[in-house]
């Protein structure tokens, strides 16, 4: 498979003329990469305007009902998303997700037809997160620490983490940008990247695109 690079806009920008200049700037960059599969995770009310590969952040657990302020998985999928990030660790920490609430998610995700990646720190939460579910989704490995700080973690420790996530498809996230990241496809071994802040840098966000291509091309 073509490694996977998901870009994470969190709560970014405050307007559709942003985000559309961002999205189009970074459509425009990575139009010839071949070797490399991307996807734009823009806040919701971004989500119908932006023409391309996207998936969401967040996701409901229910498919439609009385749940005041809810999207469901289902109208994602309907809206022409791919993909769903779910169990980010800053939705654990603010919106204090819990694993059970996490492993609904995922049940309707996948329900939906959507692709959820699962992020996770920990085994533990790989475990729970999981429970019941037979289907391999994607995992992202996210530790905390190196989440939004400019510390990523090491290969090696990555390298570790990525062994005993016996998952067919793993990417890291955590301070990737576009020096860094080559490191945790050829050197950890991981199928793909998270990538917050540097997403929001076009050029940047274009840079480490075109470094994982060329290294994916040499393959
Ligand atoms: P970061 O965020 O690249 O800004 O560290 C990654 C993430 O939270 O998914």
């Amino acid at each position: 498979m073509k490694p996977l690079i998901i870009a994470n806009w969190k709560c970014h920008p405050t307007t559709l003329i942003e985000a559309k200049g961002l999205f189009n700037s970074v459509k425009k960059g990575i139009k010839d990469l071949k070797n490399v599969e991307i996807v734009i995770c823009p806040p919701f009310v971004f989500l119908p305007f932006l023409k391309s590969k996207i998936g969401s952040q967040d996701c409901f657990w229910g498919e439609s009902g009385a749940f005041t302020g809810e999207i469901s998985p289902k109208m994602l999928k309907n809206l022409g998303c791919e993909y769903v990030i779910i169990g980010h660790s800053e939705r654990r920490r603010y919106q204090k997700e819990t694993d059970e609430i996490i492993n609904k998610k995922l049940k309707a995700a996948i329900s939906s037809g959507l692709k959820p990646i699962l992020c996770i720190e920990s085994l533990a939460q790989l475990k729970k997160g999981l429970k019941g579910i037979a289907k391999k989704v994607i995992i992202a490995y996210e530790p905390v620490f190196a989440i939004g700080t400019g510390k990523p973690c090491s290969p090696e420790k990555a390298r570790k983490m990525r062994k005993a996530i016996k998952y067919p498809v793993v990417l890291y996230g955590g301070s990737v940008n576009s020096q860094n990241a080559v490191n945790y496809i050829k050197e950890a071994g991981f199928q793909g990247l998270l990538v917050g802040g540097a997403s929001l840098n076009p050029k940047e966000f274009i840079a480490l695109a075109k470094n994982i291509d060329f290294i994916s091309k040499k393959r």
